[in-house]
């Protein structure tokens, strides 16, 4: 059986309550960190080698040491559950069905750092597990772990949940901030980082929702034994999205370096293609990684096995690779029209951007109207280039990482799938569906 550390007891009965947790071994984590001192702690989470989970891979515990700490001034740790990611939906998943897992890495987590209040950012969207939230930190208060003097411990620590409005952009982490602090989601100039100056300019970590999770077998197991999970540097487990053509959509525990074939194929896991397709494509982590054609998915450019591991999935770079990001694993059979897709990706960009920077404000609207023209049948064999040029001219040139999210998913469609950009030019009147896709989803074009 596979190892699963955050997902392996949901059918437990009340494991969202309190009770539940508890009678499965929740809060033991805890109650032992309590007993250890803040920096030992941080030293579990560093040799654990947990990596965030929230889609760039940094190491947690770097992270964490990196806070600074000027006397009197206070620290925050705030939960980034935002999941805005197009194809990820794991973190509502572990939070609706086991909150407390949250909370209890959440507290442990603070207690680390020294932060004496913390906030759940959830996306407005999730009201449902907003009110399951606020359910189990009000469980968590009655029971000493929140509020003053946890266990006995002398440490104090409020929890919050604070609702964002439904924007992608405050998932970005200094856009999540300003937004925390009620004013517009624009992400900041860095440096300073966060760790320096984050919530109301003091020093503050930000974590994903299943990175602080996974504090809680850490601290359980120890740091090293962890460690012995996953491959390399990729180690523990990881919640995985899969949807798309499969024929067992859903989250999935996996320890890292499972082949990306088993993943896929397998009965455990996605079941293999829907209706005896062909797999046609994958973005492997979320819709801002590079989209790989599925030989290049399965196998790397030195034709071993693939793994699902950070450093497995990049391997061969950009131009043969992908990135593990937030485990949104979206899989496409060989219908699917890849300028399609890019086009719903790039709409999707265009109207996240906060319109902070001009190349993602203005180049994002202008790939969505070139895509736009491919599927309405006008597309040239000159916009495929135009097109290549814009994204070129995003990447790596804006404040915050949604330009360049918005530039590789075209980059590499071009790069791998430029015959049916071709394609759509020569046969761009056959293939004109978009306005029927505006008619059906109530869409105003671009
Ligand atoms: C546009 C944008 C949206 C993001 N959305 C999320 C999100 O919804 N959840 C998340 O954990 N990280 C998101 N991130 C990454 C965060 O900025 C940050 O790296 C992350 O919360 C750090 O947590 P981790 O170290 O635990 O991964 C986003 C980044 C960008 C650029």
């Amino acid at each position: 059986m596979a190892k699963q550390l955050l997902i392996n007891d949901l059918d437990k009965e009340g494991i969202a309550t309190l009770a539940g947790y508890k009678a499965h071994g929740g809060y033991a984590a805890l109650e032992k960190a309590v007993k250890m001192k803040p920096e030992e702690v941080v030293s579990e989470v560093q040799k654990s080698g947990l990596r965030g989970r929230g889609g760039a891979g940094f190491p947690t515990g770097m992270k964490w040491s990196f806070i600074a700490k000027p006397p009197g001034v206070p620290r925050y740790l705030v939960c980034n559950a935002d999941e805005s990611e197009p194809g990820t939906f794991k973190d509502r998943y572990l939070m609706q069905r086991k909150p407390h897992i949250l909370i209890e890495g959440m507290i442990i987590s603070s207690f680390a750092l020294g932060a004496n209040t913390s906030y759940i950012y959830i996306r407005g969207e999730m009201m449902y597990q907003f009110h399951i939230l606020e359910k189990a930190i009000q469980e968590a208060y009655d029971a000493g772990y929140l509020g003053k003097n946890i266990l006995g411990t002398g440490y104090d620590l409020d929890l919050y949940v604070h609702p964002g409005a439904g924007a992608y952009i405050c998932g970005e982490e200094t856009g999540l901030i300003e937004s925390l602090e009620g004013k517009r989601g624009n992400p900041r100039i860095k440096p300073p980082f966060p760790a320096v100056k984050g919530v109301w300019q003091c020093p503050t970590v930000v974590n994903n929702v299943e990175t602080l999770a996974a504090v809680v077998p850490i601290i359980n197991m120890t740091g090293d034994e962890y460690a012995k999970i996953g491959i390399g540097r990729s180690t523990g487990t990881k919640l995985i999205s899969a949807s798309g053509h499969i024929n067992k959509p859903g989250v999935y525990e996996i320890e890292l370096g499972l082949p990306v074939e088993e993943f896929l194929y397998s009965d455990q896991y996605c079941g293999g293609i829907r209706n005896g397709k062909k797999l046609k494509a994958v973005v492997a982590g979320g819709s801002s990684v590079p989209i790989l054609p599925g030989e290049k998915l399965l196998k790397t450019p030195k034709g071993e096995p693939r793994l699902m591991s950070y450093e497995s999935l990049s391997e061969g770079g950009f131009g043969e690779g992908t990135m593990l990001g937030s485990g949104g694993f979206i899989v496409m059979d060989e219908d699917t029209s890849v300028v399609k897709n890019l086009w719903n990706f790039t709409r999707f960009y265009h109207h996240e951007s906060c319109g902070q920077c001009s190349p993602c404000r203005e180049g994002t609207g202008w790939m969505e109207k070139i895509l736009h023209k491919f599927l309405d049948g006008h597309g040239t064999m000159a916009d495929i280039d135009l097109l290549w040029d814009i994204q070129s001219k995003i990447d790596g040139r804006t404040i915050c990482p949604l330009g360049d999210a918005a530039s590789w998913p075209v980059a590499s469609a071009i790069r791998h799938f430029r015959s049916e950009f071709e394609e759509y030019v020569k046969n761009g009147e056959n293939m004109r569906d978009i306005q029927h896709y505006y008619r059906v989803n109530n869409l105003q074009p671009a």
